[in-house]
C-alpha cells in the first residue's frame, strides 16, 4: 500500500520487524467501527459518493463477520490490522475501498482504535474491581465484630476486627476505580481527522465522527493527537496501582494461610497440591497474583521507556505501545477474578484470630488511654507506666490480663478500679469509635455505606 516510490521490496527481516499484526489484531472491532464512522462522514460531507459509501459499509460488515467466525489470517506483508482490513475490503469491493483512506492516516487511525480499545478495557476492569469489592464487603459484613491482631512492622500492635481489615481493601479498590474513571474522562477525545500529523484539507466533520464513536469531542491539536499515548500510560499506571493492592492482599493471604498463623483456609478451588508432599495445600493463585503485579508494573515501565524522548509526531517506536497494555489488561483481569474468588470462598479461622488478638500485649495502649482518661495522666507518662506493666507481665511469662490488681497498684497507685477492664479485648475493640476506627459499630456503618454504593441487597 505504500510501494509506489520503491523499486525493490522489503527483506524478510524488515517485514518481520515491521509487522504488528500479531498484537494489533486485537483492535479489529475498533478498527472497523472507526472506519464505518469515517466512511459515513465522508459521504455526508460529499467527499465520497453514497454508492462508494454503501459499498464500503457493506464490505466492512462482511469483514467483521469473517473475523468473528474465522479469526484473522496474519500476513506480515500487510503489517498491521489497518492494512489487513483495507486489503480484504479491496478484494471484496474493488476500487471503492481505496476511497476509505481519504483524509485519514494510519497514525490517526491507530490512535483512535487504541483509545476505543482502552476505553472498553477500563469498563471491563471497573466491573472486575466492583465484583472484588462486593466479595470484600460481604465477608466484612459477616466478620464486622470478629477480633484479630492488627499489626505494624508485622508485630502485634492493637486488636482490630477482621471486617475492618477487609474493608481497608475495599477503600483501596474504591480509589482504584476512581483512577480508572478519571483516566476515562481524559481518554475520551477522538483523534480521527488529525490525519498523519498536520490535519487535512478535506472539509471533515470531526465532531460527527467523534460522537458516533462515543467520544465527547474531537482532539484539539493534530500533532498531539497522533503522538499522544497518555491514555495508555494512565491505564497502565492505574492498573499498576490496582495490582499493588491485589498483591498486598495476596501476600496477606499467603501469610495467613501458613501453619504458624492459621488465620485462613483457602478453598479447594483456589488451592493447589504438591507432587511430592501429600499433605500440601498451596496458595498458588495468591502467589501468582503477587507475581503478576510485578509484570504489570513492568508493562507500565516498558511504555514509559518507549515514550520518553520521542520527538513529535508519530514514530514507529509507538507501535510497541500495544503489547504492554494488552498484557497488563489480561494479567489484571485474571488477578481480579482470582482474588475475588479467593476472598469469597476462603474460610476465616476466627477462633484462631481471636486467640491471637491479645498476644504481644496488644491492649497496652488501651491501658495507657485509661490512665489519660480516668486519672488525668499525660499520655507520655502513661506510656511509660504501661511499659513497666508490660515488663512485669513478661517477667511473669503471662499476658497483661493475667496481672492481678495488687501488681498493677504496685507499679503505679493510680492503676486501680476499672484499670484491668481496659485490658479486655471486646472493650478495646468497642472503644475505637473514632470516624473510620475499628469498633464493630464503625465497621458496620462503613459496610452499610459500601453495600449501598455497590447496590448490594
Ligand atoms: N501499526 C502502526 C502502529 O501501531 C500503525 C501506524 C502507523 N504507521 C506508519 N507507518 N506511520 O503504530
Amino acid at each position: 500500500m505504500w510501494g509506489g516510490r520503491f523499486a525493490g521490496g522489503p527483506s524478510a527481516v524488515m517485514r518481520e520487524i515491521n509487522a504488528s499484526i500479531p498484537a494489533d489484531k486485537r483492535l479489529w472491532r475498533q478498527d472497523i467501527a472507526a472506519s464505518r464512522a469515517h466512511a459515513r462522514m465522508l459521504v455526508a460531507q460529499g467527499i465520497i459518493s453514497s454508492a462508494d459509501g454503501e459499498a464500503i459499509l457493506g464490505g466492512l460488515d462482511t469483514i467483521a463477520r469473517e473475523y468473528a467466525e474465522r479469526g484473522i489470517v496474519e500476513d506480515f506483508a500487510l503489517e498491521d490490522i489497518h492494512m489487513h482490513v483495507e486489503a480484504r475490503l479491496t478484494e471484496l469491493i474493488g476500487e471503492a475501498a481505496g476511497r476509505l483512506h481519504t483524509a485519514r492516516s494510519r497514525n490517526d487511525q491507530v490512535a483512535t482504535d487504541f483509545r476505543l480499545w482502552v476505553r472498553d478495557a477500563i469498563d471491563q476492569v471497573d466491573a472486575g474491581i466492583s465484583a472484588f469489592q462486593r466479595a470484600l464487603v460481604a465477608r466484612a459484613d459477616e466478620h464486622a465484630a470478629a477480633p484479630m491482631p492488627g499489626f505494624t512492622h508485622l508485630q502485634a500492635a492493637q486488636p482490630v476486627t477482621l471486617g475492618h481489615h477487609l474493608m481497608a481493601y475495599y477503600e483501596m479498590a474504591a480509589r482504584d476505580r476512581s483512577r480508572f474513571a478519571d483516566a476515562r474522562v481524559r481518554l475520551n477525545r477522538c483523534p480521527l481527522g488529525s490525519a498523519a500529523l498536520a490535519g487535512t484539507s478535506f472539509p471533515l466533520d470531526r465532531a460527527a465522527v467523534a460522537s458516533e464513536l462515543g467520544f465527547d469531542a474531537p482532539t484539539d491539536n493534530s500533532l498531539d493527537a497522533v503522538s499522544d499515548r497518555d491514555f495508555a500510560l494512565d491505564f497502565l499506571m492505574a492498573a499498576t496501582q490496582t495490582s499493588l493492592h491485589l498483591s498486598r492482599l495476596a501476600e496477606e493471604m499467603i501469610i495467613w494461610a501458613s501453619q504458624p498463623y492459621g488465620f485462613v483456609t483457602l478453598s479447594d478451588s483456589f488451592s493447589t497440591g504438591s507432587s511430592i508432599m501429600p499433605q500440601k495445600r498451596n496458595p498458588d493463585a495468591a502467589e501468582l497474583v503477587r507475581g503478576h503485579s510485578g509484570r504489570i508494573a513492568g508493562c507500565m515501565t516498558a511504555l514509559v521507556m518507549t515514550m520518553k524522548g520521542l520527538p513529535l509526531a508519530y514514530a514507529k517506536d509507538m507501535q510497541d505501545d500495544k503489547p504492554p497494555v494488552f498484557e497488563a489488561y489480561d494479567l489484571l483481569a485474571l488477578s481480579l477474578a482470582a482474588m475475588t474468588g479467593m476472598v469469597a470462598e476462603c474460610t476465616f479461622e476466627t477462633a484462631r484470630m481471636a486467640e491471637m488478638a491479645t498476644t504481644g500485649h496488644a491492649t497496652a495502649t488501651d491501658l495507657a488511654d485509661w490512665l489519660v482518661r480516668e486519672a488525668g495522666v499525660p499520655f507520655r507518662e502513661a506510656h511509660h507506666i504501661v511499659g513497666r506493666v508490660v515488663r512485669a507481665a513478661e517477667e511473669r511469662g503471662g499476658t497483661l490480663e493475667q496481672l492481678d490488681a495488687e501488681t498493677l497498684a504496685a507499679i503505679d497507685t493510680r492503676l486501680t478500679g476499672s484499670a484491668r477492664d481496659a485490658l479486655g479485648l471486646a472493650g478495646s475493640l468497642a472503644s475505637r469509635t473514632s470516624h473510620g476506627g475499628t469498633a464493630p459499630s464503625e465497621v458496620a456503618k462503613r459496610v452499610a455505606q459500601a453495600r449501598e454504593a455497590l447496590g448490594m441487597e
